[in-house]
């Protein structure tokens, strides 16, 4: 059969590296693909590098445009990134009847209903591997190998630089920015770094992965996002102290409030005990636990950036399209895991209607009766304490830190209580307040 020909839209950091593992890979991915997969076709706004990059063996382009019209392309693969024109190449390379590989959890995480519904039309694959947990194969666990479960739930570090920046901070003693600009050298930031550090770019793959295992479109505005900009050193510490460590996750899971069935949507620093194996995930590599209702939890643990990792989960993409280009597309694995007309609308819950535990770290006066004020009022709202840490004042300070765990409890009364703590005169300041999550 003759090779299947892609056009490769970016050939940056996971554009080169899709090239290469193609290239040195080419006889085993033929083997196990049917057919040869070949690029013939480049485009890049620099295309002396591109040209560089491929060594004559395919065509280089400026233009993207000219790939995605192009008659001989069956695939596009598209690795420009962002939600402008990347947003333009592959609704146009859908409406021409070519099936699109994408690492692009920005672009579908905020436009994915669009390009699905187009994709589903035209009756072409859209695939999106790479666009969460670069080269851990969740989308492919998620959507088929727990295809027998009711997921209840998933907690991800999904994000590479915030954990390699987290890890090199509690390792090393880096600071915040040093840590950052060593991941962009290493190519696992986004374009845009705050969307890693605000916890933007988590929320993208938690989004997706959200649609994916509870059936419902893709929510991106509704998620609640927070980063690690705001985490202080001391917090690391401390819950440290009390056999935790602090990783950004990603969270989606189902929730009963009122009796109505929620979806929780979250990304945010997180407490977790240091004896589970997700707390030990350390550097830019990733980890995913799923827990369905039948087999339980399980754990998707590997390198979540960079070049050939991504370029990994882009090429299996390419494989799978390749193995079910023939197929009748009724007969194709849906896009997103369950079938088009079987979607739900089972609604976002807002932050404050969300259960977790909590860290609350506060700054008080050194004086009898703090202590018992503070707790009366989680007492007074029914919120029951797990554990506490109270500092020694500093020589010469006559003011310290008390750092309180809680149990479950939702959102809004952790909110009420700490307003509360907040306006004790014996309270110095705001109230920390970090999320913990056993995920036992
Ligand atoms: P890069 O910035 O390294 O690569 C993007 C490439 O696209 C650059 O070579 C850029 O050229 C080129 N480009 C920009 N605009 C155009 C255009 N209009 N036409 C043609 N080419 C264009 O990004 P990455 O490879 O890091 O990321 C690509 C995608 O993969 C993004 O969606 C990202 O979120 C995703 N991703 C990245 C991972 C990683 O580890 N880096 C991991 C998982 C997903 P120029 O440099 O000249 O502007
Ligand atoms: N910027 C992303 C990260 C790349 O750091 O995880 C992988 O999606």
């Amino acid at each position: 059969m003759k090779p299947i020909k892609v056009g490769l839209l970016g050939i940056g950091t996971v554009g080169a590296g899709t090239f290469n593992v193609l290239k040195r890979n080419q006889q085993e991915i033929t083997r196990r693909a049917g057919r040869g997969i070949e690029i013939t076709m480049v485009a890049d706004l620099n295309t002396e590098r591109a040209r560089e990059l491929t060594n004559g063996e395919c065509e280089v382009v400026s233009d993207a445009n000219l790939v995605v019209n192009h008659p001989d392309i069956d695939i596009v693969i598209e690795l420009i990134g962002g939600y402008g024109i990347a947003k333009d190449l592959v609704l146009k390379a859908i409406a021409n009847g070519k099936h699109v590989v994408t690492a692009n959890k920005a672009l579908l995480a905020t436009h994915g209903n669009e390009i699905f519904k187009a994709a589903q039309d035209q009756g072409v694959m859209v695939a999106f591997e790479a666009a969460v947990a670069g080269g851990i194969p969740i989308i492919k666990a998620l959507r088929e190998g727990l295809t027998a479960n009711r997921i209840e739930w998933i907690a991800g570090i999904i994000n590479g630089t915030t954990n390699f920046i987290l890890s090199e901070m509690r390792d090393k003693g880096l600071d915040f920015d040093v840590a950052l600009k060593e991941a962009q050298r290493l190519g696992y930031a986004e374009a845009d770094p705050t969307f890693d550090i605000e916890g933007i770019d988590a929320a993208h793959k938690a989004t997706i992965m959200a649609a994916i295992a509870f059936g419902i479109p893709m929510q991106f505005e509704k998620a609640y996002v927070e980063g690690i900009t705001t985490l202080q050193a001391t917090d690391i510490l401390y819950a440290e102290e009390l056999g935790y460590r602090i990783k950004l996750l990603g969270i989606a899971k189902r929730a009963h409030v009122n009796g109505q069935e929620g979806i929780e949507l979250r990304v945010h620093p997180t407490l977790i005990p240091e004896k589970r194996l997700i707390a030990n995930v350390e550097g830019a590599m990733n980890a995913v636990l799923v827990h369905g209702d039948a087999v339980g939890a399980t754990l998707y643990y590997g390198k979540g950036a960079g070049a050939e990792p991504t370029a990994s989960a882009v090429i299996a993409d390419l494989v799978d399209i390749t193995r079910l280009a023939t197929a009748d597309p009724e007969h194709r694995v849906p896009h997103l895991a369950f079938q088009p007309d079987a979607m739900t609308d089972t609604p976002i819950l807002p932050m404050s209607e969300i259960t977790t535990s909590y860290y609350l770290r506060m700054h008080v006066a050194d004086l009898p009766g703090v202590l018992a004020d503070v707790t009366r009022i989680l007492a007074d709202a029914s919120i029951s304490i797990d554990a506490m840490l109270q500092k020694e004042p500093a020589e010469g300070e006559s003011q310290t830190d008390i750092v309180i765990l809680t149990h479950q409890t939702q959102e809004k009364n952790i909110v009420a209580a700490i307003a509360k703590m907040e306006a004790l005169s014996t309270v110095v300041g705001k109230v920390i307040k970090i999320r913990l999550e056993e995920l036992s």
